[in-house]
């Protein structure tokens, strides 16, 4: 085997040579930032989303929309993302490479750089080497680089357009026919899986950071004093490391906490967010993360975004990049709804009803048209209605109709203090948002997978996928590609399919040699049919990781086999 220098170099050389994930556009050059994804990548990743689904969509309800991912101006003005969405980036003076001013101070060893102002970047930036080439650069001009994609909509550019950075503002766009849809009633939610993009300033970290990426992104509207999650009793003790700000301030260790005491102790905002919090950590072991390699990190004050008000990251670890954030979960209020209000002029409101209605007090005015009509004649009516929401002065109402300044006199109404039912409110809901970047998932999910271990006495590669996300479910192989053990080989892969598994035949080389070639790509049970099959129908089950091997009828492996897969069933002497 090569020399690789860590498990990064190790995963990309397997997954570029066995089709999970090279770089895109090859034969051109590749620009950096892009990836495609090859027949196992898709298929892997098109599991670990439909596993995301699974969570989001049918335990959760939340249904999946799909936006397009081109948007018009206003969106993103209302979002602030054309204000605002940038990273500060300089040019080196010798190699005008541009760079993110954050991470090259970081690079250098400087502390909390992502929080630094373009000045004290500056600052610390002067004189020191280009992390690019090496040359010592003097001063720099730090400046902010918006990250949207820009394009132009129809023929002769009339309409600005934004490539989307986040799937989000489809959910935020659409609230008014999503309420309707969930029948005017809190809470409700909404997910999109689909690509965003950010014209990343100098992404060097693989799958790790892609101008064009998969987000996976649920956005939940709820009641703004209730924040306690419906079904908080299925996570409430679920426990996990907690790096919350006040570990991350004394510089402490996590420290291990239910959900339940995580909310009750202030450490987590509420339960809505707690409850996520353990279904990301839920999700990601599913897929197939080392609970040991994943760590749940509050947002610092400084480093939240604009729109949020907590905010944590599950960040999983990886031998080459350290603690790298995976999904942030965030109470975003109701910062969104309000902005696209003021821009759209849409509401966004919810109308809330009381459980009983309340009593309140209400001053109505009563118009006496015997008065009113001799001053203001055919105006009459219209001075009537528009005192109906005035306040009295003790001098009478001041309006101002159609802008002409009018006074009405005491003596023209009476007013009248009254007891009146209110059924509910009108309120602008908060939003909970669980962000999750697909790719950087997919990524952790094969360097936490790769493994290196000896089968027969030879070193054997072996990706050790969760059946659940492996792309080849069960690989059959026939001893021999003769003698009928080959047609039968292909009648069980049949019937496989016909269960809705990922079956393949292979009856190329040695045995041993094709054990190692589905190992290395995770496959997690092999079938060999032998001369015995033929005889009784009998095969054997091997499972990848502890190489065992179980005999029995075909048929009954074909029944057991999808719920192999769906980690109902372990695998056994005894699973038949
Ligand atoms: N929607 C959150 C993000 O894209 O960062």
């Amino acid at each position: 085997m090569a020399e690789y220098e860590d498990t990064f170099e190790k995963v990309m050389e397997l997954a570029k040579r066995r089709g999970f994930v090279w770089p895109s556009s090859e034969i051109y050059g590749s620009v950096a930032g892009f990836i495609d994804y090859g027949p196992l990548g898709a298929m892997l990743k098109r599991r670990i989303e439909n596993i995301w689904r699974h969570f989001y969509v049918v335990q959760e309800g939340y249904y999946e929309i799909e936006c397009p991912t081109v948007g018009i101006e206003p969106i993103y003005v209302a979002s602030g993302h054309v204000g605002g969405f940038s990273d500060k980036m300089f040019q080196c003076p010798n190699c005008r490479e541009y760079l993110r001013a954050d991470h090259a101070a970081e690079a250098l060893g400087i502390p909390h750089a992502g929080t630094m102002s373009k000045e004290e970047l500056k600052e610390v930036l002067k004189g020191k080497e280009c992390p690019a080439c090496g040359k010592k650069m003097g001063d720099v001009e730090v400046f902010d680089f918006n990250l949207m994609f820009t394009t132009s909509i129809g023929p002769g550019g009339q309409r600005k357009g934004y490539l989307r950075p986040e799937t989000a503002q489809g959910m935020f766009v659409d609230f008014g026919r999503l309420l309707r849809f969930y029948r005017d009633h809190l809470p409700f939610g909404a997910v999109q899986i689909g690509k965003s993009y950010r014209n990343e300033i100098s992404p060097r970290q693989g799958m790790i950071r892609l101008r064009e990426f998969t987000q996976a992104e649920a956005e939940i509207f709820v009641h703004p004093n209730e924040k306690d999650h419906p079904q908080f009793s299925r996570y409430a003790n679920y426990a996990m490391p907690l790096c919350g700000i006040a570990q991350q301030e004394k510089d402490a260790p996590a420290i291990v906490k239910t959900m339940r005491e995580a909310v009750d102790e202030g450490i987590i905002a509420n339960e809505y967010v707690a409850y996520y919090v353990a279904m990301t950590h839920d999700i990601l072991t599913t897929v197939g993360f080392n609970p040991d390699k994943i760590r749940f990190r509050q947002h610092m004050p400084d480093e939240r975004a604009h729109y949020a008000t907590d905010c944590w990251d599950a960040e999983a670890f990886s031998d080459r990049f350290g603690w790298v954030e995976i999904v942030g979960i965030a109470d975003r209020t109701n910062y969104d709804l309000k902005a696209h209000s003021r821009v759209s002029g849409e509401k966004n409101t919810v109308f809330v009803q009381y459980s009983e209605p309340k009593k309140v007090h209400h001053k109505a005015i009563i118009p006496n048209f015997g008065k009113m009509g001799p001053v203001f004649r055919g105006k009459a009516k219209a001075v009537a209605e528009a005192m109906t929401t005035a306040e009295p002065a003790e001098d009478g109402i001041h309006l101002k109709l159609d802008g002409e300044e009018i006074l009405v006199s005491p003596e023209m109404y009476t007013v009248k203090d009254e007891m009146v039912d209110v059924f509910g409110e009108d309120v602008m809901p908060h939003v909970i948002e669980p962000s999750y970047g697909i790719d950087r998932i997919c990524y952790m999910v094969l360097e936490h997978a790769y493994a290196e271990d000896n089968a027969d006495g030879e070193k054997r590669t072996v990706m050790r996928f969760k059946p659940g996300v492996a792309p080849i479910q069960v690989a059959v192989l026939p001893l021999m590609a003769r003698d009928g053990l080959d047609t039968l080989a292909k009648k069980i892969v049949e019937e496989l399919q016909d269960e809705g598994i990922q079956a393949e035949y292979d009856d190329a080389g040695a045995i041993g040699r094709r054990y190692r070639r589905q190992d290395e790509v995770g496959t997690p049970y092999c079938i060999t049919v032998d001369y015995d099959s033929l005889e009784n129908m009998t095969v054997t089950l091997r499972e990848r990781d502890s190489m065992k091997q179980v005999r029995g009828r075909y048929e009954d492996f074909v029944n057991v086999i999808p719920r192999l897969i769906k980690g109902k069933v372990e695998f056994s002497e005894n699973m038949l």
